[in-house]
């Protein structure tokens, strides 16, 4: 292969073979047609993605023609080999804040090592060590679903996707994290890990098996993950102590990213392809159903209201009740959140809201203002 002469006359040292007699290729050092020269400027954090999706890098496009892995914006050879993508449609996996929280996400990783003050714990009355190491073992449980709910999918995404990849890459870690905190603190107090029984499992396996990426993010971050969020709200009425507390605030960050995620995904996927509304709102049919057994499931309820109560003595009195109270808020912000991303669930959902303390009346007129 001869050296192009444009590249041979501005490198006349090139040579045209190796040292052991392959011709070399030294195309790549002109004739490009992705963009050369382009100067993105770092913003005051560093260089981030939003600085460097300039000019036609920043163009995401709707539909790829290829399907390979070669970095969005290079030169493509037509013949890259199909990796066998099937989510090829931007509207499959994106979201319009997708790149802002994989920026965040980088920033805001935290270790259950070095960031949790543990050498704080102290002994706890047993109903409280108890209570708090079963909901650690049901939230152990849970979190690495939604580590492996993004990992079934992604390597289906197409390429050209990155960013939305590479937040999901982050969600795993952070839900790898959450595994790994809230297992180290059902063991790191004299405790250990208590009751795994089905509840749990089959919201767990709606979400795993659901028929499309969209139906899997509506039921894990619209539903599943936006009820852990609320749940970490109230982190502070249920933390026994400063530690949980501070368990409970890193996780909220995270969870708050993931449900971010979630929400704005499915308002672009139903606005990019309307059809995709009936899709989701199945899905959540059978999910809501299934986040009501998981509410309901007695080791979870009792644990909760247990810590709510601050001991054994005022569970009926005062850990019931707040526990309630943390159910109707976690649905009243479900429904909203719904209606946000625009799969209205207030005049479908065969939830019993009024039996779950939801106020739908307060809820459809802050949904139509
Ligand atoms: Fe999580
Ligand atoms: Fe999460």
């Amino acid at each position: 292969m001869a050296i192009a002469l444009e590249i041979q006359e501005r490198y006349p040292s090139l040579p045209a073979t190796s040292p052991i007699g392959q011709e070399l290729d030294w195309a790549w050092l002109a004739g490009h047609s992705s963009e050369w020269g382009v100067h993105p400027k770092a913003s005051p954090r560093g260089l981030t993605m939003m600085d460097v999706a300039t000019g036609s890098y920043g163009d995401v496009p709707d539909h790829p023609v290829h399907r390979a892995m070669a970095a969005r914006g290079a030169d493509i050879d037509p013949d890259t080999p199909d990796m066998g993508y099937i989510l090829n449609s931007k509207s499959d996996v994106w979201s319009d804040n997708v790149v802002e929280l994989y920026e965040e996400a980088v920033a805001r990783q935290w270790s259950a090592t070095r960031d949790i003050p543990w050498s704080e714990l102290r002994e706890l009355p047993s109903d409280l060590e108890h209570a708090m190491c079963q909901l650690c073992t049901t939230l152990s449980e849970i979190e690495m679903i939604a580590s492996d709910l993004p990992a079934k999918w992604m390597w289906r995404m197409n390429h050209d996707f990155l960013e939305a990849k590479m937040f999901l890459c982050t969600q795993i870690m952070d839900e790898a994290r959450h595994s790994e905190v809230f297992r180290k603190r059902a063991l790191a107090n004299g405790g250990g890990l208590l009751k795994s029984r089905c509840g749990p499992e089959t919201l767990l396996r709606t979400i795993l098996e659901a028929k499309t990426y969209t139906q899997a993010t509506a039921l894990l971050h619209l539903l599943g993950e936006g009820f852990i969020l609320d749940l970490f709200r109230q982190g502070e009425a249920i933390a026994p102590t400063d530690v949980e507390k501070k368990i409970f605030r890193m996780t909220m960050q995270d969870e708050a990213r993931h449900v971010a995620y979630g929400t704005l995904h499915i308002r672009y996927a139903i606005e990019h392809d309307p059809d995709v509304a009936e899709e989701i709102h199945e899905a959540l049919d059978h999910g809501e159903a299934a986040m009501v057994a998981l509410g309901g499931s007695p080791d979870m309820s009792t644990a909760l209201a247990l810590l709510l109560a601050g001991g054994a003595d005022k569970v009926d009195e005062v850990g019931f009740p707040l526990q309630r109270q943390l159910a109707a808020n976690q649905f009243t912000s479900y429904l909203a959140r719904c209606e946000r991303a625009g799969v209205g669930r207030l005049e479908r959902t065969k939830l019993p809201l009024e039996l779950l303390g939801v106020d739908v009346e307060a809820l459809r007129t802050k949904v139509a203002r």
